[in-house]
C-alpha cells in the first residue's frame, strides 16, 4: 500500500519547488496526468473491497483535490512572478528622446491650424470650440437663413435622423454655429470646452471640423475652417480688412501675396465678401506669389442685425465682423500641394512628405513654418 503522507509530503515539495511554469506542468502531468500517481491510485479503488475503499475514497480524493489547489496557487505565483520579470525586462524609459527613424509627425492640417491660431493669438483673438453635431438652429436658423430656404441645401448638408422630438441634427457645414454659441445665452448645460453666452466685446477664433457633400480637387466632404468673429460699438468694413489682409501677410510670411475682396451673398453677413489669394495653377500644383489664377479661401462679412437680435444683441448698441477661412486649402497654397483630397489620404508617404516635426510649435517668435 502506498504511503499517502509520504507521497503527499513528496508532491508538495515538488510543486513548492517547481521554478516555473513548465516544471510546474510535469509535476501535475506526473501526479495527475492519465498514468500519475495519484490518477493510478484512483485507478485501484475499483480493485478495492467496499469497506477499504470506503476508507481509502476520501484520503486518495482529498489528497488530490488539495494537490490540484497547491499546483493552481503555485501557477498563479509563477505567473505574476513572469509579468513582473517581463515588466521590467520590456522597461520604457519614455524620458529618452524618440528615435529618429520611428518619428511620428503633425498632419499639415494640425500646423496650419496652429500657425493660424499664432498669428491670430498676437492679434488679441481668443479660440472658442463647439461640437461638430449641431442643431439645426445654430447651424442655419439662428444665422438667418430663412426656414426651408434652398441656401440650406447649398451647403450640401449631411443631415442626421431625427431624433424623438423629430429634430434632425446636422453634420455643422461650418464654423458660423460657434458665432451663435458664443453670442447666445444659453440654459444648455454644456461640457466646458464649448464656447457659450460671452458678453461683448468679443474677439474669438474658432477652429473646427466641418463637413459638406463635396469632393474634388479642392473639395473633401470633411475639411477645417477657422471662424472669425469680432462684437465690439463702431466696428466696420475696414477693421475686417485690415485684420484679413494682415493676417494673410504674416501667415504667408511675406507682403508678396496678392488678395481680393469680390462681393458675396452669405444670409448671416451683411455686406458680405469673399477673398480670393493670387495663385499659379498652371504645373498642376498650386503656387502662391506667381500666376494669374484666383483661389477662394474665406467667406466673411458685417455680421447681420438679424443674427446679432438672435443672439439677443441690440445691433444698434453692437456690430461686428466674421469670418470663415478654410484651413485645409491654406496648406495646399502655404506647401504647394496638388490635391486637397491626399490631405485625407493617409498615405505614409504623402505623410513623411508633407508632415511637421511635433518638437517645433508654431509661434511669430520663432518664424511659423
Ligand atoms: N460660413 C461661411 C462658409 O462656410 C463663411 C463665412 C463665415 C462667411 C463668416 C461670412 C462670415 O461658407
Amino acid at each position: 500500500m502506498t504511503d499517502l503522507t509520504k507521497l503527499e509530503a513528496d508532491l508538495s515539495a515538488a510543486v513548492a519547488g517547481a521554478a516555473d511554469l513548465t516544471a510546474l506542468e510535469a509535476v501535475r502531468v506526473a501526479a495527475l496526468g492519465k498514468s500519475g500517481s495519484i490518477s493510478e491510485l484512483l485507478k485501484s479503488l475499483g480493485g478495492m473491497s467496499p469497506d477499504e475503499r470506503r476508507e481509502q475514497g476520501p484520503r486518495i480524493n482529498g489528497l488530490r483535490d488539495r494537490l490540484q489547489g497547491a499546483i493552481a496557487a503555485r501557477k498563479a505565483d509563477l505567473e505574476t512572478a513572469e509579468l513582473d520579470a517581463r515588466l521590467a525586462a520590456e522597461r520604457v524609459d519614455l524620458t529618452l528622446p524618440a528615435a529618429p527613424r520611428r518619428k511620428g509627425g503633425v498632419h499639415p492640417t494640425m500646423q496650419v491650424m496652429d500657425e493660424m491660431i499664432a498669428v491670430f493669438a498676437e492679434m488679441g483673438f481668443s479660440v472658442a470650440e463647439g461640437p461638430d453635431i449641431e442643431t439645426d438652429f445654430n447651424n442655419f436658423t439662428a444665422l438667418n437663413f430663412p426656414p426651408k430656404h434652398p441656401a440650406r441645401e447649398m451647403h450640401d448638408t449631411f443631415f442626421l435622423p431625427a431624433d424623438e422630438s423629430g429634430e434632425r441634427k446636422v453634420l455643422r457645414t461650418h464654423t458660423s454655429p460657434v458665432q451663435v454659441r458664443v453670442m447666445h445665452k444659453t440654459n444648455e448645460k454644456l461640457p466646458s470646452w464649448i464656447a457659450a453666452g460671452q458678453e461683448p466685446p468679443i474677439r474669438v477664433i474658432v477652429p473646427g471640423r466641418t463637413f459638406r457633400k463635396d469632393s474634388d480637387q479642392t473639395h473633401t466632404p470633411m475639411f477645417h475652417q477657422i471662424e472669425g468673429l469680432v462684437i465690439d460699438k463702431n466696428i466696420h468694413m475696414g477693421h475686417l480688412k485690415w485684420t484679413l489682409e494682415t493676417f494673410i501677410a504674416r501667415f504667408f510670411e511675406t507682403d508678396a501675396v496678392e488678395t481680393r475682396f469680390r462681393p458675396h451673398h452669405f444670409p448671416f453677413t451683411e455686406p458680405s465678401a469673399e477673398m480670393d489669394v493670387k495663385c499659379d495653377r498652371s504645373g498642376g500644383e498650386v503656387k502662391i506669389g506667381q500666376g494669374e489664377d484666383w483661389l477662394e479661401i474665406l467667406g466673411c462679412g458685417m455680421v447681420h442685425p438679424n443674427v446679432l437680435r438672435n443672439c439677443g444683441l441690440d445691433p444698434d448698441v453692437w456690430q461686428g465682423f466674421a469670418f470663415g477661412c478654410g484651413v485645409d486649402r491654406l496648406g495646399v497654397l502655404k506647401y504647394g500641394m496638388p490635391d486637397l483630397r491626399d490631405m485625407f489620404a493617409s498615405d505614409v508617404r504623402w505623410l513623411d512628405h508633407y508632415g511637421f516635426s511635433a518638437f517645433q510649435a508654431p509661434n511669430q517668435a520663432s518664424g511659423l513654418s
